[in-house]
């Protein structure tokens, strides 16, 4: 297919049409179809196993679709050559779930990897370009530690000034709040919200937190199995009558959710 030039005057950043993902028999992404505006904050919610990670590592170019269109910036990722998608990875960020630090290496030193691995800059501007982006995380001090030294919070702070390294146009993040105290989870909420708008970066985020979701969505979509269910602002899906929407906002243990899930053919496999 002839690839468009980027449209400078288009408002999205991320044009997802008619993407399908499958591993096999099973279906994972069901002709999913989205935009995402340029320096946007969006939610991904969405039930375990929903599809909410296999969207995010097709969006960030770690995987491909079956089928379908995903255009970054007008380009379709899911035409690009393994190449072509290294170029396109250097121009985004991702906090995987994870966190994913090198364990071996000390902050500082993983947040110079990116610059390292991908750039022709000398030691002083990388040294620089560390100390910048750990001072936005609130870790300047802490760059020569290991990240067993520093606290779970600590390293998703970590994870994100590496993050940040290539000065991304989009980040992407994966449950950012897992596994995080209340106060670690406001602090990671706050940066997230403080680097979109400080840095105009457009961000995707994955969570299954609600107080969370709504404080740094300004829109939200539900994703079930491998559909998009419902799309709005924090205010629309808060008073949403979808009961899907209800139920998962609200941690509802009654709902389609739950009926679906106890009649899934349960007869049919234990007999099969
Ligand atoms: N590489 C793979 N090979 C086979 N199946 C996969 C692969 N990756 C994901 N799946 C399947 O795709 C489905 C969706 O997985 P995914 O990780 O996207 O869910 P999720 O919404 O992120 O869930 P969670 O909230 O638990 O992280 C699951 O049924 C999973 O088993
Ligand atoms: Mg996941």
């Amino acid at each position: 297919m002839p690839e468009h030039p980027a449209d400078p005057h288009t408002d999205n950043i991320i044009e997802c049409d008619d993407i399908v993902v499958r591993f096999g028999e099973q279906v994972v992404l069901d002709h999913l179809t989205l935009n995402v505006k340029r320096g946007e904050r969006l939610v991904i919610l969405g039930g375990s196993g929903a599809g909410k990670s296999t969207l995010l590592n097709l969006m960030s170019g770690q995987t491909r679709s079956t089928s379908g269109v995903m255009r970054i910036d007008g380009k379709n990722i899911c035409a690009m050559s393994d190449a072509e998608l290294d170029e396109y990875r250097k121009t985004i960020g991702v906090l995987f779930q994870s966190g994913a630090l090198f364990q071996s290496m000390t902050v500082g030193d993983n947040v110079a990897l990116p610059l390292r691995m991908h750039t022709d800059l000398d030691e002083d501007t990388i040294g620089t370009i560390v100390k910048m982006k750990l001072e936005l995380v609130g870790l300047r001090e802490h760059a020569g530690k290991l990240p067993s030294e520093i606290s779970g919070g600590m390293q998703k702070r970590a994870g994100l000034a590496r993050a940040l390294a290539m000065d991304p146009k989009v980040i992407y993040y994966d449950e950012p709040s897992a596994g995080l105290d209340p106060v670690s989870v406001t602090q990671v909420d706050e940066l997230m919200i403080g680097l979109n708008e400080t840095l105009g970066v457009t961000t995707v985020i994955i969570t299954h937190e609600m107080v969370s979701a709504f404080r740094v969505a300004q829109r939200l979509v539900l994703m079930d199995q491998g559909k998009f269910v419902a799309d709005g602002t924090p205010e629309e899906m808060r008073n949403s009558e979808d009961p899907l929407v209800y139920q998962f906002v609200n941690g509802e243990s009654d709902g389609p959710l739950s009926d679906r899930r106890s009649s899934d053919d349960y007869t049919q496999s234990l007999l099969s």
